[in-house]
C-alpha cells in the first residue's frame, strides 16, 4: 500500500547533529518530503562537518536552519517549536541528548526541543561503548519518562569499521516511527479517566523511622506517562519523584492509609485503575508521639494489616470499571497471579517474577506475564515503557466497546 501524500499538511523539523549518521538524515528528510511534510531541517554546527547544509536545503521544505542568531527571523527556536508537529532528531548524538535532558539550550537544536510542546522523536547514533555509558541510558530514560519517543540504535558497523549497537536505525524505520506517533490516536484510552498508583509506601515506626520497601515507582510512573501519551486524563497517586508530564495529575502520598484516601477519592471517577504501588501489607502500631530514644530499649514493634486498597476497589467494582493489580511473586507466578484475580474481583494481574536478574524493583527493565480470565500474555525482559505499553494494550482489551466515549 502506498504512503504517498500521507503526511501532507504536516510541519516536520528534522534535527541533525554530528555525527556520521547524518548523511542518513538526508534520507529521512527526502522520504518525508515524498510523504507531503513541510520539512525544517535545523543542524547543529558539527554536523556540517559530516554533510554539506546545501543537500538539506535543496531536498527540505526550506532553507536549513543552523543558528539562534543568522536566521531571517530573530527568533527561529520558538517559531519553530510552535510551528512543529512533530521534530524528530537524527542522528542525535550523547551532546544533544545530555543536553536535551538536562534543558540546555546552547545551539539552535536543543533550543528548538526545549522550545516545543510538540512529540519528539529522538534517534540516538554513536558508538556502543557511549551507548551503553550509564550517563547516556540515565538521560535516555529521563527523556523515555518525559514521553520523548526514542527509535532505538541498531546492532551493525559502526564509524571506524567498528562492529556492535549504537549505529543509527534505518531511515524506513525512522519514518515508520513518525507515522506512529502522528497517527490519530485510536486508543480506547482517550478521554478516560485512569488511576495509576506507584512506589513503595512507607509505614512509621515513631516521628523518624518507617518500615519500607524496596518499590521504585519507575513501572508505575511508565505506565502514567504511556496512559497520558494514548490520550487519557491520569490521576498518579505515588510515593516517588516523579518528573512532572502534562495530562497527568500527581497526588504525592507517604502511607497506605494516605495512598487509600487518594485512590478511593479518584476511583469514583476512574474508568481504569492499575495499583502498581508496593502497598505495605502490615504497618506499627504507634510506639510513641516522637522519637523513640535508645536509651529506651528496643521499641516494641506490634504490626497491623494494613486496608488492601485493591479489594476494596474489586468489591465496589462499578460496571465496566477495569481493575488491574500487581503481584511480585518469586514462585508459580500464574497460578499465584489467577488467585489474586479472582480473590480482589480484578480484570487483569501483571506478575513478575521478581527473583529473576533485572526484574522488578528499582531496575529500568521488567519482564512480566499479564494475567487475565481469559488469557496469559508474557513479556521478555523489556525497558519498564515497554511493559507500560503491553500492559495498557491489555486494559484496552478489557474496555468494554459499549462504554467507550463518543
Ligand atoms: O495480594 P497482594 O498484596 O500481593 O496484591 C498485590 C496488589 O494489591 C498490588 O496491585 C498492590 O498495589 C495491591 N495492594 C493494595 N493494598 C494493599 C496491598 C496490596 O491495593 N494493602
Amino acid at each position: 500500500m502506498s504512503n504517498a501524500g500521507d503526511l501532507s499538511g504536516r510541519f516536520i523539523v528534522v534535527g541533525v547533529s554530528g555525527g556520521i549518521a547524518a548523511y542518513k538524515a538526508v534520507e529521512v528528510c527526502r522520504q518525508l518530503v515524498d510523504a507531503g511534510a513541510h520539512v525544517a531541517p535545523i543542524m547543529t554546527p558539527d554536523a556540517e562537518r559530516f554533510i554539506g547544509k546545501t543537500t538539506l536545503s535543496a531536498l527540505c521544505s526550506e532553507p536549513v536552519h543552523t543558528s539562534l542568531w543568522d536566521d531571517a527571523s530573530p527568533i527561529p527556536h520558538t517559531r519553530l517549536g510552535q510551528r512543529a508537529d512533530l521534530i524528530v532528531v537524527a542522528p542525535a548524538t550523547a551532546r544533544v541528548i545530555a543536553a536535551y535532558a538536562a534543558g540546555m539550550s546552547d545551539d539552535l537544536l536543543t533550543a528548538t526541543l526545549i522550545a516545543t510542546v510538540a512529540p519528539v522523536v529522538v534517534c540516538p547514533a554513536m558508538h556502543t561503548e557511549m551507548w551503553e555509558h550509564p550517563a547516556v541510558q540515565h538521560n535516555i530514560s529521563t527523556l523515555r519518562s518525559r514521553g520523548v519517543h526514542i527509535v532505538d540504535p541498531e546492532d551493525g558497523r559502526l564509524a571506524g569499521g567498528d562492529i556492535g549497537r549504537g549505529r543509527l536505525a534505518a531511515p524506513e524505520s525512522i519514518v515508520a516511527a513518525v507515522r506512529r506517533v502522528l497517527a490519530p490516536t485510536q486508543s480506547k484510552l482517550a478521554g478516560r479517566h485512569v488511576v495509576v498508583s506507584a512506589g513503595g509506601t512507607r509505614e512509621p515506626i515513631d516521628a523518624v523511622r518507617v518500615i519500607a520497601n524496596r518499590s521504585s515507582g519507575k513501572q508505575g510512573h511508565a505506565i502514567a506517562v504511556e496512559a497520558s501519551r494514548r490520550g487519557a486524563s491520569v490521576t498518579l497517586v505515588t510515593t516517588a519523584d516523579f518528573t512532572p508530564v502534562s495530562g497527568v495529575r500527581v497526588v504525592c502520598v507517604e502511607t497506605a492509609a494516605e495512598m487509600k484516601s487518594a485512590i478511593d477519592a479518584a476511583a469514583t471517577s476512574a474508568d481504569v485503575v492499575i495499583m502498581t504501588a508496593a502497598v505495605a501489607d502490615f504497618r506499627p502500631v504507634p510506639i510513641a508521639e516522637g522519637k523513640w530514644k535508645k536509651e529506651d530499649g528496643v521499641p516494641p514493634i506490634v504490626l497491623e494489616p494494613t486496608p488492601d486498597i485493591l479489594a476494596g476497589l474489586g468489591a465496589a467494582k462499578r460496571p465496566g470499571q477495569v481493575l488491574v493489580g500487581f503481584a511480585a511473586e518469586t514462585s508459580n507466578l500464574v497460578e499465584n497471579a489467577k488467585g489474586k484475580l479472582a480473590r480482589k474481583n480484578l480484570d487483569i494481574v501483571v506478575a513478575n517474577d521478581v527473583s529473576q536478574p533485572k526484574v522488578g524493583f528499582g531496575h529500568d527493565t521488567n519482564a512480566v506475564t499479564i494475567v487475565t480470565k481469559s488469557a496469559t500474555h508474557n513479556v521478555p525482559l523489556a525497558d519498564k515503557h515497554t511493559v507500560a505499553a503491553h500492559v495498557l494494550d491489555s486494559v484496552e482489551q478489557s474496555l468494554h466497546p459499549t462504554q467507550e466515549h463518543p
